[in-house]
């Protein structure tokens, strides 16, 4: 059975993007034409997912409405003819199954998967962190799946990254470095740069076994504190149990400010429609060539 369920964590605070995310979830940033948390059900859409569980705390109402039907809203937009603009919210409220549960304490991102347990009901899911964006011109997750299935074994997306940047991410200790998918030997989340396994970084992809549940209810508290997926995904390689696939292509952390912007960047300059007047307005504004 192929994978159609996810989860996406996003009971995060983002103290990282603050001033802007004290009123406004960070999720609920716009990049370009649309918020960080559409590019994330996009992707997982794209990849065949149908079922999406979001894992929300206090204050991320604005999560909900963005994906609910807003009745009121379709009605004028009917009557002042606005054809184009009825047609993409409707569609934005049929892109999949969508719920949402509550992460109420923030006892780290183990403990928010966990919470999705029962939404997973023993059945294998998609982990898709939306900080992370990835080029929507690639099918990462797609390709994660399809490894799932042949495999029957859980799969994580890694990317090189400087050396120096490695502790900000979890790190594998791969079987095979050069390989696009390799087994994992062991995986450290945050890890000092001197110790770390590899300059390979989980980077907010997941295909996982419903074992994964098991594993983080009895799991101890790790770095920072936390109950981190890491430590989890590390008793599935020390069972022989893990895979990492390489991605090669862009991605943006949109949880840094730098990262936000330079996404913003990127993704303005791919836009169908907004793509060549931007273009020239950076050449005119001599910012670019
Ligand atoms: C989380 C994970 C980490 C992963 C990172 C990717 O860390 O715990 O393993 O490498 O996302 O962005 P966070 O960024 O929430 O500290």
């Amino acid at each position: 059975m192929p994978v159609r369920k996810a989860i996406i964590p996003a009971a995060g605070m983002g103290t990282r993007f603050l001033p802007a995310s004290k009123a406004v979830p960070k999720e609920m940033v716009t990049i370009v034409d649309r918020p960080v948390i559409q590019y994330a059900v996009e992707e997982l859409v794209r990849a065949g997912v149908t079922d999406i569980c979001i894992v929300d705390s206090a204050g991320k109402e604005a999560l909900g409405d963005h994906f609910r039907c807003n009745a009121e809203l379709e009605r004028l937009l009917e009557k002042k003819d606005k054809t184009r603009l009825l047609e993409e919210l409707r569609q934005l409220s049929s892109l999949a199954e969508i719920s949402f549960v509550a992460q109420n304490e923030p006892l780290g991102l183990g403990h928010a998967v966990w919470v999705a347990r029962e939404y997973a009901g023993g059945d294998p899911v998609v982990v898709l962190l939306p900080d992370e964006i990835i080029d929507p011109a690639e099918n990462l997750v797609g390709e994660m799946i399809r490894t799932f299935d042949t495999a029957s074994v859980s799969v994580v997306a890694v990317d090189q990254v400087p050396h120096a940047s490695i502790g900000s991410y979890g790190a594998i200790e791969p079987e095979d470095p050069k390989a696009d998918t390799t087994a994992v030997r062991s995986l450290v989340e945050k890890p000092h740069p001197d110790n770390a396994p590899s300059d390979l970084a989980l980077i907010g992809r997941y295909v996982l076994d419903p074992s994964i549940f098991g594993i983080l209810e009895s799991l101890p508290p790790g770095a920072g504190g936390e109950i981190q997926l890491t430590d989890a995904l590390a008793v599935l390689a020390g069972r022989g149990r893990l895979l990492a696939r390489r991605f090669r292509g862009r991605r943006w952390d949109a949880g840094t400010k730098q990262g936000y912007l330079e996404a913003t960047v990127s993704l303005a300059l791919d836009h169908p429609e907004l793509g060549t007047s931007f273009r020239n307005y950076l050449r005119q504004a001599g910012v670019a060539q």
